[in-house]
């Protein structure tokens, strides 16, 4: 049982599984079976990337043929730094120039390889990757047989790494994604039934009413992170402030004025 219904968190066990989110985990999955080098998750803040990449890394992580690592921020001081991190994860030996550090890193994945274990490393908040690093990616997405990369990366960033990728001086690394995953704010239908999901995880009956449903989809344009605030102090104001067993719309309007008026 899940304690709070409307965590903020990014616990991938409460992630209701939309067809959008169904799609984007097929491909990623697929682009690591294949050994297809590169694939990238892209979204607006609060959008479920760091859920997704993290649903994907417990995944991978209790597999035997596969090796994960995960960065959850690549806020490192050079490229040097991100490698030796990356390395660090993997239990790959460190070394004292890059130069040696990346040869080591490749015996490593060529033993991997031929050990049939494939290596993958996930990049949560990638739009913050430097010129240097997405270079040092793209240098490694160079090891590779005729048929297959020995090392697989997952990026999830917002919008803007997208943007990044497609500058000009990017082209090559851009060319080496072989697919991208734009996740979308929910529907109204979709966000109903997350809602329902997470009060059915959290085993409590659903408070909110359709019209206050409704109010909620409008305020929040389906964007995962805003519903669930807005549920949370909804949820809050109604029941341990008016003493009510279900949402309001009065609630739901003191609410609403709280968050309108900063
Ligand atoms: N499809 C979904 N079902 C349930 N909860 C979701 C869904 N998508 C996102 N969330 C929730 O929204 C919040 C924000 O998601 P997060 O993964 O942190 O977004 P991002 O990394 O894109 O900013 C988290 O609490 C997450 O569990
Ligand atoms: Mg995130």
């Amino acid at each position: 049982m899940i304690e709070d219904p409307f965590s903020l968190s990014p616990n991938p066990a409460t992630l209701f599984i939309t067809p959008g989110l169904k799609s984007a985990l097929h491909k990623i999955r697929y682009t690591i079976h294949k050994r297809q080098g590169l694939t990238c998750i892209l979204g607006d803040v609060g959008m479920g990337k760091s859920s997704v990449v993290r649903l994907l890394y417990g995944d991978f992580l209790a597999r035997e043929d596969y090796r994960t690592a995960f960065i959850p921020n690549p806020s490192f001081k050079s490229d040097f730094a991100f490698l030796q991190g990356l390395c660090g994860e993997l239990d790959v030996p460190l070394r004292k120039s890059y130069f040696k550090q990346e040869n080591e890193l490749k015996d490593y994945l060529a033993e991997q390889y031929s050990n049939k274990v494939n290596v993958v490393i996930f990049v949560d908040e990638a739009q913050k990757l430097d010129q240097k690093m997405l270079e040092s990616i793209r240098s490694m997405l160079n090891f590779e047989t005729n048929t297959a990369k020995l090392i697989q990366f997952v990026l999830a960033g917002q919008l803007e790494l997208r943007d990044r990728l497609k500058e000009e001086r990017n082209k090559a690394i851009d060319s080496r994604v072989f697919a991208y995953s734009l996740l979308d704010p929910l529907s109204f239908s979709e966000m109903k039934r997350m809602i329902v999901h997470r009060c059915e995880q959290a085993e409590m009956p659903l408070p909110f009413p359709e019209e206050v449903m409704e109010a909620i989809y409008e305020m929040t344009k389906g964007i995962p992170r805003e519903i669930l605030k807005l549920c949370a102090q909804a949820y809050e104001t109604s029941t341990n402030l008016m003493g009510e067993k279900s949402v309001t719309m009065e609630a739901f309007e003191i609410v609403r004025e709280d968050i309108v008026r900063v």
